[in-house]
C-alpha cells in the first residue's frame, strides 16, 4: 500500500563521523519516533563491535548483512534510521531507501572532518591504516554517492541541536 509522506521512514547516510546516529537519536526523540542505527543492529546480531565482524568475516559479509538489514527496515513505517556511512555503495540499497524513506544526507567538509579525525579512526576499520591523503580522496570519493538523497543539511556550523531542529522544520 501507498505510504503517505508524514508515514515515510527518514534514513540519514553520510561519511563516517559526521554524527549520523547522534543527529538520528535527536531527531527521534523530537518526532517521537523511534530509531534504529544499522550498525548497531548488526553488532547486536553479532555481539562484536563492526571493526570485528570486518576482521572475522571480512567487509563482503558484512555489507551483506546490511543489505539484509536496512531491505528490511527501510519498509517499515514512521522509523528514523541511520545507515553506515558505506551503505550507499550498495545500488540496491540506495534504491530501496531512495524509494522507500525520506533519504537526509549530512554534509560536512573535508577540512570540518579533518580536526575531528581522532575521534572516529579507532572505530572504523575502513579507515584503519590509511595515510591522511588516502581518507582525504576515500571522503571525496564518498560524496558523489551521498549526492543521491532527497534532503542535504551542511552541518559545518550547526551544533547537533541546529541540525536535528533544521531537519525536524523541512519535514513539516
Ligand atoms: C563504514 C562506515 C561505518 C560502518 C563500517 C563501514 C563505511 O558506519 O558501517 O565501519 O564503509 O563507511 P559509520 O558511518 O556509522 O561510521
Amino acid at each position: 500500500s501507498e505510504m503517505s509522506l508524514r508515514e515515510k521512514s527518514i534514513v540519514f547516510i553520510g561519511f563516517m563521523g559526521v554524527g549520523k546516529t547522534t543527529i538520528g537519536e535527536l531527531v527521534a526523540k523530537k518526532l517521537y519516533r523511534d530509531f534504529v542505527d544499522i550498525d548497531q543492529e548488526i553488532e547486536k546480531m553479532f555481539q562484536m563491535p563492526t571493526s570485528q565482524i570486518f576482521k572475522e568475516f571480512g567487509e563482503e559479509f558484512f555489507r551483506n548483512k546490511e543489505k539484509e538489514v536496512i531491505s528490511q527496515l527501510s519498509q517499515q513505517r514512521l522509523k528514523i534510521i541511520s545507515v553506515g556511512g558505506g551503505a550507499f555503495l550498495q545500488e540496491e540499497i540506495q534504491k530501496i531507501c531512495l524509494s522507500n524513506c525520506i533519504v537526509f544526507f549530512l554534509d560536512l567538509s573535508w577540512d570540518s572532518w579533518k580536526e575531528r579525525i581522532s575521534l572516529i579512526i579507532d572505530s572504523r576499520p575502513v579507515l584503519q591504516g590509511r595515510s591522511l591523503e588516502d581518507i582525504e580522496e576515500l571522503f571525496y570519493t564518498r560524496q558523489a554517492i551521498y549526492s543521491n538523497h532527497h534532503s542535504k543539511v551542511e552541518t559545518d556550523n550547526l551544533d547537533i541541536e541546529e541540525v536535528a531542529n533544521y531537519i525536524v522544520d523541512s519535514l513539516k
